[in-house]
C-alpha cells in the first residue's frame, strides 16, 4: 500500500509544511540495483585508539568504494574501535567521529567495529558494550535516510571473516537495516555445497550463491517473493513453497523468477520428506518465511487461533528443520534462515499467539546456531522484520498503520526487498562468520530493544 505522507513530505511544499509543523522528514531510501550497485561517494576509514584486529584496511578496500582518511563528503564511515578497552579510551570515538559526523552524505552508512572481549576483563567488557548504546543512539539522531551499525569480531580475530558483512553494511542493500550489533563468530564450517566447477564463492561477489538451491517458505507472495525473487538474483535456484490454495499465484511467482514451484503446506506431517525430494542434491539454503498472523487480545483469543499460528509459525519451522538436518538434507556450508518479527521482541497488544511464535524463533536461532555449527557446518539466522509494506501489513488499521510506518528512526516503512537482502547476507557462503544472529530488519524502530 503506497505511503503517500513519504511521497508528500518528498516534494518542495510537503518538505515546507512538514518541517514547520515539526512532523517526521523521512529521506528517500536507495536500493541496490544493477545501475547503481554501491553507495554514492568515498568511504571514511577511522580509528579510536591502536586497532585490536587485523585485515579492515584490507577488506574495505575490496567493497567498492574508494577508502580515504578525509573526505568532505564521505557516503560512509567505518570507525575501528576493537582497541577501545577503557572508559576513557570512549573519548577516541568521540574524538574520531564528532568532527566529522555531519559532514556523512544523505543516505550514508557508519559501521563502528567492536569486538568481544575476553571474559574477566570488565574495563573492556564495559567500554565494548558503551559502543552499543552510542551506535544505537547516533542511529536515532542521524537523520537524513543514513544508518548506523555496530559490528563485533572476535578478539584477536581478524577483519576477513567480516568481509560479506560489511560488504552489506556498506551498500544500499542494507538501506531499511538501522541500529543493530551483529556479533561475528570464529566458527569456521565446511565449504559451502555446490559443484565443484561452481566459482570461488569469495571471487564472485555479483552471484555468490551459484551452485546452490534454497528453498523459501510462503513464496508466493510478500517477503517471501521478494526473497525468492533475490535468492535467484543472486544465482540461486529456488524452490517456491507456498499452501496448495495459493497456486496460482505461486506458479506466477515461480515462472517470474525461474523458480521450481512447490504447492505444499508446511504444517503437513510429510512437509520435510516433499522438501527433500524436491532437492535431491540437498538445500543450500532454507528461507523459514511463512507466516499468519490470527490477532486478538488473550481474552477474546479461541485456541484455535492460538494453536494456528504457533503451529505455522514456529512448530512447523522446529520439526522441518530438525528433520531436514538429521536427515542429511542441508549439507555442511548450508545456511538456515528463519523469519522472527519486532513483535517477538516487544510483544504486541492483540499479538499473544504471534508474538510468542516469534520469540520462539529467536529462542531456536540462538540454541540450534552453534550447535549446528558444530554438527553440521551449518548457521542458523533469523531477520526480524518492522513494519514492512505487504498485505500482512495492509491489512493492519488505519491509524496503527500509519503510526506503524513513522516510529522508526527511518520514519517509514520497509520493502519486503529490505528483508530479502538481508537473508541473501545470511545466505551467502562467506557468511560462516555470522552465526545465532538475529538482525532487526526494521528501520531502527521504537518497538522493542
Ligand atoms: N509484513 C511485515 O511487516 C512483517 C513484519 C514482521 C514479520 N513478518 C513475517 O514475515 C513473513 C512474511 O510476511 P508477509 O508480510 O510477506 O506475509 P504475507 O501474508 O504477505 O505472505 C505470507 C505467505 O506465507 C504463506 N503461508 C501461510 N501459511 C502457510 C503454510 N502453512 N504453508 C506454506 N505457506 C504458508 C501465505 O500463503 C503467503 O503467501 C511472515 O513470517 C511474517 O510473520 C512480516
Amino acid at each position: 500500500m503506497a505511503d503517500r505522507y513519504l511521497h508528500l513530505s518528498g516534494t518542495a511544499p510537503g518538505r515546507f509544511l512538514t518541517r514547520r509543523l515539526g512532523l517526521p522528514q523521512p529521506a528517500p531510501l536507495r536500493r541496490w540495483s544493477l545501475e547503481t550497485p554501491h553507495l554514492d561517494g568515498p568511504l571514511l576509514h577511522l580509528a579510536a585508539g591502536t586497532p585490536a584486529v587485523t585485515g579492515v584496511a584490507e577488506v574495505l578496500s575490496r567493497v567498492g568504494l574508494p577508502v580515504v582518511g578525509r573526505a568532505d563528503r564521505p557516503a560512509a564511515i567505518v570507525l575501528d574501535a576493537t582497541g577501545v578497552a577503557t572508559a576513557a579510551g570512549l573519548g577516541d570515538v568521540h574524538a574520531a567521529l564528532h568532527p566529522v559526523v555531519r559532514s556523512l552524505a544523505p543516505g550514508g552508512r557508519i559501521v563502528a567495529l567492536g569486538t568481544v572481549p575476553p571474559p574477566g576483563d570488565h574495563h573492556q567488557a564495559a567500554a565494548q558494550q558503551a559502543l552499543e548504546g552510542f551506535v544505537r543512539s547516533l542511529g536515532k539522531e542521524i537523520g537524513r535516510g543514513s544508518t548506523v551499525q555496530l559490528v563485533r569480531i572476535p578478539g584477536g580475530g581478524t577483519a576477513h571473516d567480516a568481509e560479506s558483512t560489511l560488504r552489506f553494511l556498506l551498500s544500499p542493500r542494507s538501506a531499511y537495516v538501522s541500529g543493530q550489533v551483529i556479533e561475528l563468530t570464529a566458527a569456521t564450517h565446511g565449504p559451502a555445497p555446490g559443484p565443484a566447477s561452481s566459482p570461488d564463492p569469495v571471487a564472485d561477489w555479483s552471484a555468490p550463491l551459484i551452485g546452490r538451491t534454497a528453498l523459501v517458505t510462503g513464496a508466493a507472495r510478500g517477503i517471501g517473493a521478494a526473497v525468492a525473487s533475490v535468492l535467484a538474483r543472486d544465482g540461486a535456484q529456488v524452490i517456491a513453497l507456498d499452501v496448495p490454495q495459493a497456486h496460482g499465484e505461486l506458479e506466477r511467482t515461480a515462472d517470474r523468477l525461474g523458480a521450481t514451484a512447490l504447492p505444499l503446506d508446511i504444517t503437513a506431517p510429510d512437509a520435510a520428506d516433499r522438501i527433500s525430494s524436491a532437492a535431491p542434491d540437498g538445500l543450500g539454503i532454507l528461507v523459514h518465511n511463512a507466516g499468519i498472523t490470527r490477532d486478538r487480545r488473550l481474552a477474546n483469543m479461541p485456541a484455535e487461533r492460538w494453536t494456528s499460528v504457533i503451529e505455522v509459525n514456529l512448530d512447523s519451522v522446529l520439526r522441518t528443520t530438525d528433520e531436514l538436518l538429521k536427515a542429511g538434507a542441508i549439507p555442511r556450508g548450508g545456511r538456515i534462515v528463519a523469519t522472527a518479527s519486532i513483535a517477538g521482541i516487544s510483544g504486541n497488544a492483540g499479538q499473544t499467539n504471534y508474538a510468542a511464535g516469534k520469540a520462539g524463533i529467536i529462542g531456536l536461532v540462538r540454541s540450534l546456531g552453534p550447535r549446528a555449527a558444530v554438527d553440521h557446518g551449518v548457521t542458523v539466522n533469523a531477520v526480524a522484520p518492522g513494519f514492512i509494506e505487504t498485505k500482512m501489513t495492509a491489512a493492519v488499521p488505519f491509524f496503527i498503520r500509519a503510526a506503524g510506518r513513522r516510529m522508526n528512526s527511518l520514519s517509514q516503512g520497509g520493502l519486503p526487498v529490505d528483508v530479502a537482502e538481508a537473508v541473501a547476507w545470511f545466505a551467502q557462503p562467506a557468511s560462516s562468520a555470522v552465526n545465532g544472529q538475529v538482525l532487526r530488519v526494521c528501520g531502527q524502530s521504537l518497538l522493542g530493544a
